[in-house]
């Protein structure tokens, strides 16, 4: 599976040859070829290493790839995730209709708006200072420990979207490193914080282990007799692990096995962004996603926005070799995007075999990483520029501003465009020459000079400019995101929702846990650089003390 069919690689030889520019003088109507265009999005593609010819292999390739089955299969419920046994249907938890979607003979729409409703009840409370912690006093600050899937969708929508302040603050704990939780609490009441404890199984070392600190940081403040309990909500679907913690079963939010990790900032798991921003905002999240599902579902592959990124990050991927991606978006808001997207793109497709358990033929997710512009534009933008690798860049532009002035903005966006157009044009040539001549150089000092300067261009790049980053369009972006990445998932046969690669470091952990806390030496048929590690650790461990 997902061996590049040989039109689609005979097409990738040929434009590995051809110089981007020459692409625009041979095809008169590229723009209009490869521009794709949603609600008032527009996304250049006419900037990569395609052509029009090349789409409509590829659009051939996934048809064979039964893509439309696929999609249907994952809007319907279906058990896609078939290593566990399980639908994947993130989808449903946005779906805004009354249409029953049954998994294994139950209605799931029902608990879904229950849920909903539960969201926005409890987050009015909390902006209204409506619910006390043990002492009665009003909470007024909300810590949120969780990891992976369970921190970083909500994290990001948290930061990117704008005030207004709930006047409660929002604070995000993931890492086990006791300095993440430390330095959220400093400062902090005691009596007015709530943690809410989001995890999908309840069993994430990191998250269990920051939420028994949290509760001893609650309880040493408590007066005696005082339940801590109250300080803590949960959100799981493990409710029997939350209460056997604490937390009342009223306070516990539910989520479900049919609802990926990395999927789920759209569940209750998205909590905070009610509490931040306003039920009216995560439910224009919830819509804006939905508009894009609607989208995702119905357009013709060659004008569908996931598909036909989907298509390229494929083509780019398996039929280029290009074995990075790089995203950055022009927007402050965004700065957590690519984390975000490592988590979507490499937990989902970072996978070696098939859906049936045979080798995926090819390279499957390619590394992605990126930072927002104009930051980044003084930090690796000179490696993509002049250095020797040749990575297709992802531009992402919301076009109005959230904050004024309107000028920054202006420079923001003009930013966005030449550093794309850059990257495509290059800078050399004839022009170059004059340029340092005219300042007196000649012979090997001018030549010097033009090599230092000259930056090559015929580098990829897809700009995607949305008009704003509000609620909605941030809640499309994000499910773009998602489709874009089952549709590679599709064309790579693989299974994009589970993830038993992050399994083994886990249970290697805790027997290293042990002998660190107890001063063991690991098993002798442990490896011997562990083993030498440990030793190690073990006396730098006893020289603090
Ligand atoms: O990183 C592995 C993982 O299982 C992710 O898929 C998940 O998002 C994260 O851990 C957190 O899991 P949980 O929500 O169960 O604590």
């Amino acid at each position: 599976m997902s061996s590049v069919p040989e039109s689609i690689a005979t097409a990738a030889r040929a434009l590995r040859r051809d110089r981007l520019t020459d692409l625009f003088a041979r095809d008169p109507e590229r723009v209009t070829h490869l521009s794709l265009a949603w609600e008032d999005w527009r996304i250049d593609c006419t900037k990569e290493r395609w052509t029009a010819d090349a789409l409509a292999l590829l659009v051939a390739h996934a048809e064979a790839c039964n893509l439309e089955h696929w999609i249907a299969a994952l809007f319907a419920g279906e058990k896609v995730n078939l290593s566990e046994g399980r639908p994947a249907l993130h989808t449903a938890l946005r779906q805004r209709d009354v249409a029953p979607l049954f998994v294994n003979g139950r209605d799931v729409m029902p608990a879904i708006r229950e849920t909903r409703s539960r969201i926005r009840t409890l987050a009015g409370e909390l902006r209204a200072g409506r619910r006390g912690g043990a002492t009665g006093t009003p909470i007024q600050a909300i810590v949120h420990l969780g990891i992976g899937g369970s921190d970083l969708g909500p994290r990001l929508v948290c930061d990117a979207l704008p005030g207004p302040p709930s006047g409660i603050d929002v604070a995000f704990v993931s890492n086990v490193d006791p300095a993440d939780l430390q330095r959220a609490l400093a400062g902090r009441n005691p009596a007015t914080t709530l943690f809410i404890v989001a995890s999908k199984t309840f069993t994430t070392q990191e998250t269990l282990a920051n939420a028994a600190a949290a509760r001893r940081w609650i309880a040493a403040a408590l007066p005696p007799g005082r339940d801590a309990g109250g300080h803590f909500i949960g959100v799981t679907a493990n409710v029997a692990a939350a209460t056997a913690f604490g937390i009342a079963e009223s306070d516990v939010l539910p989520l479900w096995d049919w609802v990926g990790g990395r999927y789920s900032l759209w569940s209750a798991v998205g909590l905070p962004i009610a509490i931040r921003h306003g039920y009216d905002a995560f439910a224009a999240l919830l819509d804006g996603a939905a508009a894009m599902d609607a989208h995702f579902r119905t357009a013709p592959f060659a004008h569908n926005v996931p598909v036909v990124l989907g298509l390229l990050g494929w083509w780019n991927a398996c039929a280029l070799g290009h074995t990075q991606r790089i995203v950055v978006p022009y927007a402050h808001g965004l700065a957590r995007l690519a984390a975000w997207l490592q988590q979507l793109t490499l937990e989902s497709n970072g996978k070696r075999v098939t859906r049936d358990g045979a080798r995926v033929f090819g390279p499957t997710a390619p590394a992605l990483w990126g930072g927002t512009g104009t930051d980044s534009q003084h930090a690796f933008f000179q490696w993509l520029h002049q250095g020797t690798h040749d990575v297709p860049v992802e531009f992402v532009v919301p076009v109005r501003a959230q904050y004024p002035p309107a000028e920054q903005q202006t420079l923001l966006v003009a930013n966005a465009l030449a550093q794309a157009q850059a990257l495509l044009v290059g800078r050399g040539g004839d022009a170059l020459r004059q340029e340092l001549a005219a300042l007196g150089l000649q012979g090997t000092p001018l030549n010097a000079a033009f090599a230092a300067r000259e930056c090559p261009g015929n580098r990829a790049s897809t700009t995607l400019l949305l008009p704003t980053l509000d609620a909605a369009n941030l809640g499309a972006l994000l499910a773009l995101y998602e489709h874009r990445t089952f549709v590679e998932s599709v064309l790579l046969g693989i299974n994009a929702f589970d993830q038993f690669g992050v399994e083994l470091g886990k249970s290697l952990a805790q027997p290293i846990a042990a002998a660190l806390g107890d001063g063991r030496t690991l098993p002798d048929a442990t490896d011997p650089s562990t083993r030498a590690l440990v030793k190690h650790v073990h006396s730098l461990m006893r020289k603090r003390s």
